[in-house]
């Protein structure tokens, strides 16, 4: 009988051999052995079995759709451990190689761990008729990059599209998760952070950089990828924190925001600290949940979040006629923090400031108090009116008491005084204050706050809590 070894097949053949079994998870032997056995009409024998996973438990479930980006850094390595533990948690996985990865991981290795196909080429044309960058950015409920470098960093942050990874990232509208890692010097980079904060302001979700000794002999700082796992628990996080808000989809959601300008004459005001964050942070995740989102907006200086409707009012009474106009809602929350008061006597005119004159007097008059006349409407209340307490004394004390005289379903009461630094600030400490009683809330950004309280609002719609 004659004998035929992979070494006297032609490099092409070899080559194809590899990608085959490499896809298949078995040795080229073996994988010659299952081509003869199909060749001979013998039935497959199935490659070898892995974890048990979501995606192969169960043949009619749809697993969750994850592509993978791998940046070309030092941590690719690290990718191949990721897609092995993405597996096993039953994501059904792609993966695109960026060019620069391609030198530290090959595509016949990542092939082997995903069980398919890797992408590297922007312009491949089996992958243009098969595949295409459209339809891998489609066919994606989550992106992952990890590493990012600083590089694809700087390119998602300009909307680049010059490559697979980032004509993927940009053509995509699935949630993204980032695993930075580079250099600390290159992390703490002002063009760096400065993408950094682009990219957040764009919704993408982050896990780590870590501290920690790097790759290069005797560096050590921010800038390690977080570890595979973390990554996982991460993308874990996510899906989770999707489900759990879905029923905020298609939900007509009226926010208030930021402090209200009450004119003492045409160029002066009376305002307050309130710097809008906590309310515009609400509004970006009730928008990322799906909600229909109005922000009726008291004069701020932020970016407006996608998505959000916004209305631009200045004073107390502006911001109740708006609120009123874009009623119906199902949920409005009143973040804004709004003048009790308004100048009663405001001048037409500048008041000039002429020697020997008396210092002018302010008599004040009470503004429309927007979260009770609401709360208290008897046609178009919304069936779950949110409030904020700011306090500077006895938060949860007042709090309650605020809750009952304002007849609204909740209070997010927090603690106002300057030492916290929360008016203005990034951090929040909220206690949450309803008829079943109070939750304290851990101190976190305003950001942490928004989706705590929208998956809260997500729950308390379901049913599963009120
Ligand atoms: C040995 C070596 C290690 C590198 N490690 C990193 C890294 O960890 N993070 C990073 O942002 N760039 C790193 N770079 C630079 C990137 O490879 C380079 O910016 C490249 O253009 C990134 O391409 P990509 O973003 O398309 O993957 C490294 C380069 C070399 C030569």
């Amino acid at each position: 009988m004659a004998s035929l070894t992979v070494r006297q097949l032609d490099e092409a053949l070899k080559q194809q051999l590899r990608l085959r079994a490499a896809r298949n998870g078995r040795s080229m032997e073996d994988e010659i052995r299952s081509i003869l056995r199909e060749a001979a009409g013998e039935t497959e024998a199935p490659p070898q079995a892995g974890p048990a996973s979501r995606a192969e438990t169960s043949a009619t479930a749809v697993a969750p759709r994850l592509l993978l980006i791998v940046g070309g850094g030092i941590a690719a390595y690290k990718s191949l451990d990721l897609i092995r533990r993405l597996k096993e948690l039953g994501y059904a996985v792609r993966c695109i190689l960026t060019q620069a990865a391609t030198q530290f991981v090959t595509p016949l290795a990542a092939g082997a761990l995903v069980g398919g196909p890797v992408y590297t080429d922007l312009f491949n044309p089996d992958h243009e008729f098969d595949v295409g960058h459209i339809r891998l950015a489609r066919e994606a409920d989550l992106v992952v990059v990890a590493p990012a470098t600083a590089d694809l960093m700087a390119k998602m942050a300009q909307g680049h599209a010059n490559d697979l990874a980032t004509a993927v990232l940009l053509a995509t509208t699935a949630k993204i998760l980032l695993a930075p890692a580079m250099n600390p010097a290159m992390w703490a980079n002002k063009a760096t952070q400065r993408n950094l904060a682009q990219l957040k302001a764009d919704g993408v979700t982050l896990v780590g950089p870590n501290a920690g000794e790097m790759a290069e002999r005797g560096e050590r700082g921010l800038g390690r990828m977080a570890e595979p796992l973390e990554i996982a628990a991460a993308v874990e996080r996510l899906f989770k924190a999707e489900n759990a808000v879905l029923p905020i989809k298609g939900k007509r959601i009226l926010i208030t925001a930021g402090p209200t300008h009450e004119p003492i004459d045409p160029v002066r005001y009376i305002a307050n600290r309130s710097s809008g964050k906590q309310g515009y942070a609400i509004a970006a995740a009730a928008a990322e949940a799906g909600a229909d989102v109005v922000l009726v907006s008291g004069p701020v200086n932020l970016p407006r979040p996608q998505n959000v409707d916004v209305v631009a009012v200045e004073s107390a009474r502006d911001m109740l006629a708006a609120v009123e106009k874009a009623l119906p809602a199902d949920v409005a929350i009143f973040a804004a923090a709004v003048a009790d008061w308004r100048v009663a006597n405001a001048g037409a005119q500048k008041i000039k400031k002429r020697p020997g004159a008396a210092t002018p007097q302010l008599a004040l008059a009470e503004n429309p108090d927007i979260l009770s006349t609401i709360a208290h409407r008897s046609d178009g209340r919304p069936p779950l009116v949110i409030g904020f307490a700011a306090e500077t004394e006895n938060v949860v004390a007042n709090a309650k008491a605020k809750l009952a005289r304002k007849g609204c379903d909740w209070i997010l009461a927090n603690d106002v005084s300057p030492s916290t630094g929360i008016m203005g600030g990034d951090s929040n400490t909220i206690h949450l204050v309803t008829a079943a009683g109070v939750d304290d809330w851990p101190p976190q950004s305003k950001e942490e706050a928004a989706a705590m309280l929208i998956s809260r609002i997500a729950a308390t719609l379901t049913g599963d809590r009120h």
